[in-house]
């Protein structure tokens, strides 16, 4: 039995004798193939003259050994946002680092946060102002007595449609940018939270009312709000807003009345569109669509936008031009109400005096009493 084991170790070392000097030889054999074949830098040990800090390898790597991409690169790619392809029907997964969130969140919580808050406090400081060095725009031959109709029921059924809407998206809106800073501290966690889901499911639904309202007063006075020659000398006149002495020509709207009504149709349809595309997200392309179109006149935006791209810009939109409606809604709801007398009536009772019609839609009014239509002011007023 001893005699075996000896034979089997002295076997092994037989083996071993030969074994280990030809494993031996094949390791030096392919360590000179592989320092021959290496470049010089390789072989003398320094470092590779291409590479510098800022391009390390040109995004390849020597040799090809783990894909031919360099990490740093493809970090970066992955990092800013480069939407891969994914087979999935749902091609926003082909973004793996959303990177233009953190810009995208930056926007909304610095400059459109900050100067929405000036926009809207400066036009509140400037009526406030014009209103204590103008005081209320009177109308200048006083109340006749008599009344015109102004608007009729249909016509204003449209407007407070879309008015008590857009001020119910308003409030809900700004309450989801600012409502954390002021009505949080004032009225507590629980009772904010609700406050704001409702205000949501508001937001989402009266949406639709302003939409309809919007429409409505489109096809109900578009043609009265064509551009004419005379709106420019209304516009020259400042359309006699600071001095009651002076009129300015006007048919059924003001030039200012027509620029109110193109903001509200045109920007209430951008605001109605990007509000969808949040309602829906991930559904259209409007942002795409549009830098494409706007390319063939010779620009040169990125029209190829990610899912979550499209869906930022659709947010950040969303809130600019709410911001700019609300300003220019104010100053409406100021000269619509206390700012000038007489004139609420028009969407209140839908009549308005004779002398305020003349006073402010002269060529309007000419005609309705040409027409037979209106009972004629006791003035005679020069506005032409
Ligand atoms: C909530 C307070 C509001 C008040 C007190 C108010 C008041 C008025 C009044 C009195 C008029 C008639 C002016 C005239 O006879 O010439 C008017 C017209 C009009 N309103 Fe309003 N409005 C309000 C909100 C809104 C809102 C939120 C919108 C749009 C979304 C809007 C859109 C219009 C348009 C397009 C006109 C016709 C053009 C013009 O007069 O500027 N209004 N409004």
């Amino acid at each position: 039995m001893s005699s075996q084991r000896t034979q089997s170790v002295a076997r092994r070392q037989d083996a071993g004798g030969w074994l280990f000097p030809l494993l031996a030889t094949l390791i030096v054999a392919v360590f000179l193939t592989l320092a021959a074949s290496s470049p010089a830098w390789a072989q003398s040990g320094t470092a590779d003259p291409s590479v510098t800090a800022e391009q390390p390898t040109r995004g390849q790597i020597p040799g090809n050994a783990l894909g031919g991409t360099n990490d740093t690169e493809f970090w970066k790619m992955i990092r800013q946002g480069q939407s891969g392809t994914v087979s999935q029907p749902d091609k926003k997964l082909g973004v793996l680092v959303d990177s233009s969130g953190e810009n995208w969140r930056a926007i909304l919580n610095g400059p459109v946060k900050v100067y929405g808050a000036w926009l809207i406090l400066g036009v509140l400081a400037l009526l406030a102002l014009f209103y204590a060095l103008r005081g209320r725009v009177p109308v200048d031959g006083g109340f006749s007595g008599k009344t015109v109709e102004r608007f009729t029921t249909l016509d204003r059924f449209a407007h407070w449609l879309s008015a008590t809407s857009f001020v119910i998206l308003a409030f809900t809106g700004l309450n989801l940018v600012y409502g954390k800073y002021f009505l949080l501290p004032l009225i507590g966690p629980s009772a904010f939270s609700w406050i704001t889901q409702a205000g949501k499911y508001a937001h989402n639904f009266v949406a639709f009312a302003f939409m309809a309202g919007v429409i409505m007063m489109f096809l109900l006075w578009v043609r009265f709000n064509i551009p004419k020659k005379h709106d420019l000398t209304w516009l020259a006149k400042g359309g006699g807003i600071f001095d009651s002495k002076v009129h300015a020509p006007s048919e059924r709207f003001n030039a200012g009345q027509k620029g109110v009504f193109w903001l509200a149709c045109l920007g209430g349809l951008s605001l109605s569109m990007s509000g969808i595309a949040l309602l829906f997200p991930f559904e259209f392309g409007f942002f795409g669509k549009t830098f494409a179109a706007l390319n063939g006149l010779g620009l040169d935006l990125p029209a190829q936008l990610s899912p979550l791209q499209e869906q930022q810009l659709n947010q950040i939109w969303h809130s600019i031009l709410a911001f700019v409606l609300i300003a220019v809604m104010l100053a409406h709801v100021y000269i619509g109400s206390v700012g000038m007398q007489g004139a609420f009536s028009a969407m209140g009772s839908g009549q308005v005096d004779v002398n305020w019609a003349e006073e402010h839609h002269n060529m309007w009014y000419a005609r309705l009493v040409e027409e037979g239509r209106a009972p004629p002011s006791n003035q005679i007023h020069p506005a032409e």
